[in-house]
């Protein structure tokens, strides 16, 4: 019998691409999330039945338990930005976290990774970043071999970073940013998926690895190349950080008024908080080169997924060809 690897959250971003690479590798992949109907995408990467969607959510020690039942190793790509609700930061990074890896150190699994981010620090102001450093910290007390992955923000095609800015651009001529002058050391989808990939096949050592791309760039620089790659001018504004936190905060109160009928996926305030530390490999960190992973820069990708939203869309690349031709 082929190798099983659970996935939670493994029909997101970031998850998606770890079961494809697992399936590849022969494994049977099992991607638990609470909306396995909205997951039927991942099952494709594999043979028929190799690749399945599981219900299960990670606040659920029974749902969690049952989903890990049979399997060699496990990764957990569950994360949020959301405050409130249910599925708020404590319940998912922290609680969730800490779930996953002691029913995995019961269950006596082999191998187990963890997604985090780079800002993970339990002093931040942030309450994304503290709670991704307690949940850090719950996983290694309770599985004190786990590879904890901490990446900067990733792009790819499904990304909600260059994706969103370049949707904004439809909308007028200025490109209002937060934190125009916060470093990112954007990171391609498919290395933070090949990091995982030797987590699970147990090639690398355990500990916590910062992941990020050969570029570090500003924020402003980050919304510069990606206008480059649309074929748009914009003027990228910067927003100062009072007036963000003012933007969050009437954004968040809306949300909350409302319990949560109006998500705030614009701008939070916590976010704010955020944007005003660089998010970049920190010196002396292990990172991708450890892992023996190979970092693709973001302006070779993001032409590939992001030529739809210049002026002509595909038509862009056909008509600057055409324009030498002598007829
Ligand atoms: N994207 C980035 O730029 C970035 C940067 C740094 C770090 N990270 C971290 O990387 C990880 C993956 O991020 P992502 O961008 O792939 O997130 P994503 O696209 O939002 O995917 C989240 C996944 O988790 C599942 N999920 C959410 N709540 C759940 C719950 N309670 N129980 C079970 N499954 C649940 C979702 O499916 P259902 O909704 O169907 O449950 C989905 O499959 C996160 O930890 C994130 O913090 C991301």
């Amino acid at each position: 019998m082929s190798k099983l690897v659970t996935i939670y959250g493994g029909s997101g971003f970031v998850g998606r691409y770890v079961a494809r690479r697992m399936a590849k590798q022969g494994w049977r992949v099992r991607v638990a999330v609470r909306r396995p109907n909205e997951a039927m995408h991942v099952k494709p990467y594999g043979a028929v039945g190799q690749v399945e969607p599981v219900l299960c959510n990670i606040r659920d020690d029974a749902s969690v338990a049952l989903a890990m039942q049979g399997a060699d190793a496990v990764v957990n790509c569950v994360g949020t930005f959301d405050k409130g609700g249910k599925n708020n930061f404590e319940a998912v990074q922290v609680e969730g976290a800490e779930r996953v890896a002691r029913l995995a150190a019961q269950e006596g699994l082999g191998n187990l990774v963890h997604i985090s981010a780079i800002g993970a620090d339990a002093e931040s102001d942030s309450t994304y970043q503290r709670t991704k450093a307690a949940g850090e910290a719950a996983v290694q007390a309770a599985f004190p071999n786990a590879v904890i992955l901490r990446p900067s923000v990733i792009f790819g095609q499904e990304d909600g970073f260059f994706n969103r800015f370049a949707t904004m651009t439809r909308f007028g001529p200025v490109l209002p940013v937060v934190g125009a002058d916060t470093k990112f050391q954007p990171v391609y989808v498919d290395n933070v998926a090949e990091a995982a990939e030797k987590a699970v096949l147990g090639q690398v050592e355990p500990g916590v690895y910062e992941l990020g791309g050969p570029d570090v760039e500003t924020f402003r620089e980050l919304m510069q190349g990606m206008l480059s790659a649309i074929y748009r001018r914009r003027i990228v504004l910067n927003l100062p950080f009072f007036a963000a936190n003012i933007v969050g905060g009437l954004l968040d109160f809306a949300s909350a008024v409302t319990l949560g009928l109006i998500t705030n996926t614009v701008l939070t305030k916590d976010q704010v908080k955020s944007l005003k530390k660089d998010n970049v490999v920190s010196e002396g960190a292990k990172g991708l080169e450890d892992l023996g992973v190979k970092p693709t820069a973001y302006p070779a990708v993001i032409s590939e997924y992001l030529w739809r939203f210049r002026p002509q869309g595909q038509y862009d690349d056909i008509t600057a060809s055409a324009k030498n031709l002598n007829i």
